[in-house]
Parts: structure tokens; C-alpha cells; sequence
């Protein structure tokens, strides 16, 4: 399993027994599941279908630093199945499993689509391409140039 994520444990992460609140937890498996699948099927309209039980083995507290792990365990057809590992790198214990995590690729109108992948890929050449876009000046430097531009009159 490769541990890709880590997180530092901040007060808003906190439940009211001052250890790390569930919710914050499972938000942030669920954006690794979603990024890392994304990554695999080549698509960013890759949605989470179904989580087994979690077990939330032990906990973290505030200044702990978090691991996410994540391992495919199933190809399917238009689904990619993963298992999660959570562990506090500080104490080396585990935090949290999950057997399995069901993400979906979909098509535009929201219907599973075949991937047609069966293997994980090292290579970054799944990942969905955009087209490169300029990026806008700052307004400091538009500024400066409509300023040159005045002078220069
Ligand atoms: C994802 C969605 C389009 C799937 O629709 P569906 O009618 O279940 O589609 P299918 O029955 O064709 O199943 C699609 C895949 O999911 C798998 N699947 C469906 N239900 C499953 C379940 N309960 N457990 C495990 N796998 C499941 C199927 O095996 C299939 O995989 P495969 O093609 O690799 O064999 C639909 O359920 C949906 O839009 N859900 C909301 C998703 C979402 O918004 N998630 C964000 C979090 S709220």
C-alpha cells in the first residue's frame, strides 16, 4: 500500500473530546479516494458509490500528523475499487480502515462509464489533459503597463 497524503491535525479538525473529529477524516479519504481514482480512470467525473464499514481503530490529537494509504483491490468495469489505511505518524498506529471504497466513472450524463483499465499506472498518463490558458496579469502589473502606455503618449 502507498501512503500518498499527510495531514496535520488543526483545532477545527477536533471532536469534543479534543481528538480528531470522524467527519474531518472521512473528508479527506474521500477527496484522496476521489483524486486518486481520477488519476487511474482518466476522468475527472469519478464518483465515490460505496465505503464498507469503517472501523476507527485509535485516534489522533491536535499537532498529529496523519497518513492516508490507499491500495486497489478491484478492477471492475466502470468501478474502481480501493482500500484505505489511516495511520498517525507519530505513534505508528492505525487510525482508521476501510475495506472498501467503490468509486465510479461517469459518463456526461451521469451514467457509469467503462474505463477499460485493469492495472495501476505509474505514469501519469491517464491523467485528464486541459488546454493550457494564459494567465491573466496582475492587477499591479496592468497597472504598470497602462502607465507606460500613458507616458509614452
Ligand atoms: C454512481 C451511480 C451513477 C451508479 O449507478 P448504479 O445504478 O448503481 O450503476 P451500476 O449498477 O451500473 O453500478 C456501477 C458500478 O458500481 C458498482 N456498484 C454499484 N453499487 C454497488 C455497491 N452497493 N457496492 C459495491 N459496488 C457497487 C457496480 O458493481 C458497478 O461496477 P462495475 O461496472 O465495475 O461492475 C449512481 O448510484 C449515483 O449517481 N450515485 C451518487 C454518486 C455520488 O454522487 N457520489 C458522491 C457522494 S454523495
Amino acid at each position: 500500500m502507498n501512503f500518498h497524503s499527510r495531514k496535520w491535525v488543526k483545532p477545527e479538525d477536533l471532536n469534543a473530546n479534543l481528538t480528531l473529529f470522524g467527519g474531518s477524516l472521512l473528508r479527506w479519504i474521500d477527496e484522496e479516494a476521489a483524486i486518486y481514482s481520477i488519476i487511474q480512470l482518466g476522468n475527472e467525473r469519478t464518483v465515490t458509490k460505496y465505503m464498507s464499514e469503517i472501523n476507527f481503530v485509535s485516534s489522533a490529537r491536535q499537532g498529529d500528523i496523519i497518513e492516508m494509504g490507499l491500495e486497489v483491490v478491484h478492477w471492475g468495469t466502470t468501478s474502481l475499487t480501493l482500500k484505505a489505511v489511516v495511520r498517525n505518524v507519530f505513534t505508528g498506529e492505525n487510525i482508521i480502515t476501510i475495506d472498501k471504497i467503490v468509486m465510479v466513472s461517469l459518463d456526461e450524463d451521469g451514467n457509469p462509464k467503462p474505463h477499460g483499465y485493469s492495472s495501476v499506472s505509474y505514469k501519469r498518463d491517464r491523467v485528464p489533459h486541459r488546454l493550457v490558458t494564459r494567465r491573466p496579469k496582475e492587477p499591479q502589473a496592468l497597472e504598470a503597463t497602462m502607465d507606460e502606455t500613458h507616458f509614452g503618449r
